[in-house]
């Protein structure tokens, strides 16, 4: 399903969620699915499937440009699908032509934080040291500083939604996501 957008282009019916590392798109995208009965693709999910190794791996061994071309194959692989809930990753909007499709996918919403607190949440997350390659030589706080303040208007443009996750748990999250979406479960069927 698609519908025109103010800017004239057809867009799909996708939700997608995009915002800076330990926002919670994954662990977010995963319970609205859940609550939608939709599918979650992921981006970083599907570059490692198309890659046959880690992103911490391709960043290692390729470079970041390698995983930003893989990054893009991954996004333009999603040109056809509908009803998904799709997670993106932090550093895909960086490119227009990232931006362009992903805006054409569906309802793009912003899971905000400030960069202390997306660091924390990074930090504490187990998965941090073995799937997250640093993204600069940078000290970590200084990094995410950087990057957040640089990328927070790409963000900001992009989403027809923003939702400030600061001090609130993923099922607060999701709730807020659906309200602001308007859409009600579908009720139980006999
Ligand atoms: C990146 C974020 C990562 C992943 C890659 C690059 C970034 O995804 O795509 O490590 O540039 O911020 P998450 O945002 O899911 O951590």
């Amino acid at each position: 399903m698609s519908a025109p957008t103010e800017r004239g282009q057809q867009r799909s019916n996708n939700i997608l969620l995009i915002g800076f590392r330990g926002c919670g798109k994954s662990s977010i995208g995963a319970r609205l699915a859940t609550r939608l009965d939709r599918s979650l693709f992921d981006t970083d999910t599907l570059v490692e499937s198309r890659a046959g190794k880690t992103i911490r791996e391709i960043f290692a061994e390729d470079g970041e440009p390698a995983f930003r071309t893989l990054e893009r194959e991954a996004i333009e692989s999603l040109q056809d699908d509908t009803d998904h809930v799709i997670s993106v990753g932090g550093g895909a909007v960086l490119r227009e032509d990232n931006r362009a499709q992903l805006r054409a996918l569906g309802t793009c919403i912003w899971l905000s934080a400030p960069a202390d607190e997306l660091l924390r949440r990074t930090l504490a997350d187990p998965r941090n040291a073995e799937t997250r390659p640093p993204l600069t030589p940078l000290d970590a706080e200084t990094e995410f500083r950087t990057l957040l303040a640089a990328r927070e208007p790409l963000y900001a443009a992009l989403a027809d939604h923003v939702i400030d996750t600061s001090g609130h748990s993923l099922d607060e999250v999701v709730e807020r996501i659906m309200t602001v979406l308007r859409i009600h479960e579908t009720p139980d069927r006999p």
